[in-house]
């Protein structure tokens, strides 16, 4: 049996107090320390109360401040007066890369019909569409009250980040349109709906074990990927089950990169990113929520967080539960230390030498990730290595019992 680790999680605030309508909702500029009143930072000071009780002073560590205003992108008008175009790190017009036009997507969509929806999030409606050359793809487009200047700029990052990365378990960006008041943004269909979507059983096919560990192995790659593989690192910042989209065999890819910040080079020095508050409540590291200092670490908070959501099925914070289970990872911690581990695993699998190997080994990494500082959180490259032994020992017990 592995040894226990001790971690100081839990104990803050009654999670009953936490409002219903966050439990589902996307932190943006209602906690931003920049443009908000200091109210509002209180309030996000309460909130992290609420979900972690554990506050740290600011890191001494001097840093760059790195600006949201420097995110600004690129773009000129096309020749039409109505078009752009953003091809891998560059903008072009539609003459010059004529592979998507609005009419396309209009037409194809049926003047953006109902009947081709397949889901609808903060940023705007989500389409499939197939194009003239039979490519089938997902289309995002951003609601119409873009003149809200907190869309316009999360369409401006999801742009500037999606054209730079390129990964088997990323959702592909293929490009954008601007037309009018319209934003367009056009990505990799994936055809399986989303992991929160298959733990919810909405498709009906249980997610086993050995799935539920090719899906974390497969994010974990994906965060690595951005983390170490780009250049400068990229900060996912929403990682959570609803952006992660399945594929037909079932394996992963991260989607939604509106939120991505590019994170600060090594060589400068810079030990974070210093911004707004954003992600989604449940997900959200408490030492960035508690000094705006974000790192790759805090993807890593929000990675412990969808491993306890995938081991478990319930979801990050579940208001309908009896008040000491209404936080998922709390709930969680305390019966793992209690010594009652079984108790975390989805009721929906079933209890066997090889899944509960694999429970009590991903549970293990996952409390690391949620350390209530980031220092002591392992890195992302290390969490897949870990996932991908964890994986190993899985199946060979698995072959050895049958
Ligand atoms: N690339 C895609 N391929 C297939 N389906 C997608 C794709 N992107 C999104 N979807 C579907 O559309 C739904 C809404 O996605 P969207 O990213 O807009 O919102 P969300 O992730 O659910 O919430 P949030 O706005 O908080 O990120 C997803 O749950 C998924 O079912
Ligand atoms: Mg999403």
């Amino acid at each position: 049996m592995p040894s226990r680790r001790r971690h100081s999680y839990g104990g803050g605030a009654s999670p009953a107090t936490v409002s219903s309508s966050y439990s589902n909702s996307t932190f943006t500029d209602r906690f931003s320390p920049t443009t908000t009143t200091d109210k509002s930072s209180s309030i996000a000071r309460w909130i992290s109360k609420i979900f972690i009780n554990c506050f740290t002073p600011p890191d001494t560590v001097t840093s760059k401040n790195f600006d949201d205003s420097e995110q600004t992108i690129r773009s000129r008008r096309s020749s039409t007066g109505s078009v752009q175009r953003h091809y891998g790190n560059g903008i072009a017009n539609e003459t010059e890369h004529p592979r998507f036009t609005f009419d396309e997507i209009y037409d194809a969509t049926k003047n953006f019909s109902p009947s081709f929806r397949i889901g609808q999030g903060g940023f705007g409606t989500v389409y499939k569409v197939k194009l003239r050359d039979g490519t089938t793809v997902a289309v995002k487009r951003a609601k119409k009250s873009i003149h809200d200047d907190r869309q316009g700029k999360e369409f401006t990052s999801e742009i500037q980040t999606l054209a730079q990365v390129t990964h088997l378990s990323l959702v592909r960006y293929y490009g954008f349109l601007v037309h009018n008041d319209e934003k367009i943004l056009i990505v990799e269909y994936v055809a399986n709906g989303s992991l929160r979507d298959h733990l919810d059983c909405k498709e009906g096919k249980i997610l086993d074990m050995a799935t539920r560990l090719d899906i974390a192995t497969d994010v974990a790659h994906a965060i690595t990927y951005l983390h170490m593989y780009t250049q400068p690192p990229i900060i996912h910042r929403d990682i959570k089950s609803s952006n992660i989209l399945l594929t037909e065999n079932f394996r992963a890819k991260v989607a939604d990169f509106g939120f991505a910040r590019v994170a600060p080079d090594s060589e400068s020095g810079a030990t974070h990113v210093s911004t707004q508050v954003k992600g989604t409540a449940g997900y959200l590291d408490p030492e960035y929520l508690t000094t705006y200092q974000l790192t790759e670490k805090s993807d890593v908070y929000s990675f412990g967080v969808l491993l306890i959501e995938l081991l478990s099925g319930r979801r990050p914070i579940e208001l309908s539960r009896v008040h000491k289970e209404r936080i998922t990872i709390r709930w969680a911690i305390k019966n793992f230390t209690n010594g009652d581990t079984l108790s975390v695993l989805d009721p929906k699998l079933e209890q066997n030498p090889a899944n509960n190997l694999a429970l009590e080994k991903v549970l293990e990494m996952a409390f690391q990730c949620l350390a209530p500082h980031r220092g002591s959180r392992p890195t992302m490259k290390k969490c897949s290595e870990i996932l991908w032994g964890i994986r190993k020992d899985y199946r060979e017990l698995l072959n050895t019992s049958l």
